[in-house]
């Protein structure tokens, strides 16, 4: 369990008013049965993400990528929010200012109440035509589990549709690039379940400092950011988010 310094010092904050923002990674779905991307039981079929999650990847054999992300859809689909998104979902109601940036494509976040995510990597429920063709918009929901031909086809051209997801090497959508520096822009940011080393999102924590927030972050284990945030929670995402929640929640809870 996380320092109880730290928990009181963060729910002093929060109850004052403070704008919270959040930035979450594959750590708050782990609860949910989620494979995390480095951790273990990251691995599918012996391939490491970073192998399969690239433009490259997909040129080579968007069969093999799309087998992938088929796999990911039914392991999510059949996945439940745990209490690390449902503390967050509550957060989202209750405080003024609230924004959540996710690195996650789960959708899990949108599942236990949060709207207005701001989803920097897409979505697992979103295709896209490889071409970008003149007629398909930039991204449609297709929230089939099972999709009807592997691998789909994009229904404006015939070509090749892709996951719409941000995949390494490519560039992160502007709009919600810009959403996600405004975020950073608040009183308390919040790092959770993150191994901290994939940019641009990665850079959140230090922005989010730079406009004078209280910084944390959440994670059983230590990343590169912990020795430089104000309060390093160890522990599980929904342990400690549930934690916090009952410090904000309980009137007899001293600060
Ligand atoms: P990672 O797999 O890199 O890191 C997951 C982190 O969650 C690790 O630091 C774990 O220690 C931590 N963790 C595990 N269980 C946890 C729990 N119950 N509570 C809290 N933390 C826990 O996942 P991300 O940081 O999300 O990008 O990865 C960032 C990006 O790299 C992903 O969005 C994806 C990936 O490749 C793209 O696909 C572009």
């Amino acid at each position: 369990m996380p320092p109880e310094d730290s928990v009181r010092a963060l729910v002093e904050r929060i109850r004052a008013g403070a704008r919270v923002s959040v930035l979450t990674g594959a750590g708050v779905s782990a609860a949910s049965g989620i494979p995390t991307f480095r951790g273990p039981g990251g691995l599918w079929r012996d391939f490491r993400p970073e192998e399969l999650a690239t433009p490259e990847a997909f040129a080579r054999d968007p069969l093999l990528v799309w087998e992938w992300y088929a796999w990911r859809r039914r392991l999510v689909a059949a996945a439940a929010p745990n209490r690390a998104h449902d503390v967050l979902a509550a957060w989202s109601r209750r405080y003024r200012g609230f924004a959540l940036v996710t690195q996650n494509v789960d959708g899990l976040h949108e599942r236990a109440g949060t709207a207005g995510v701001i989803r920097v990597h897409g979505s697992l429920w979103d295709l896209a035509c490889r071409d970008r063709c003149a007629a398909a918009p930039a991204r449609w929901r297709e929230e089939a589990i099972e999709l009807p031909e592997l691998p789909p086809r994009c229904p404006h051209c015939g070509g090749l549709a892709r996951p719409g997801v941000v995949w390494f090497g490519e560039a992160l959508d502007p709009e919600v690039l810009a959403a996600a520096d405004s975020a950073a822009d608040c009183d308390v940011f919040l790092a959770i379940g993150t191994s901290a080393v994939v940019y641009p999102a990665a850079a959140l924590l230090a922005q989010a400092a730079a406009h004078g927030a209280l910084t944390a972050e959440i994670n059983p284990e230590e990343t590169p950011a912990s020795a430089s945030v104000d309060h390093y929670l160890s522990g599980r995402a929904e342990e400690v988010l549930d934690r916090l929640e009952r410090g904000l929640t309980t009137a007899a809870f001293r600060v």
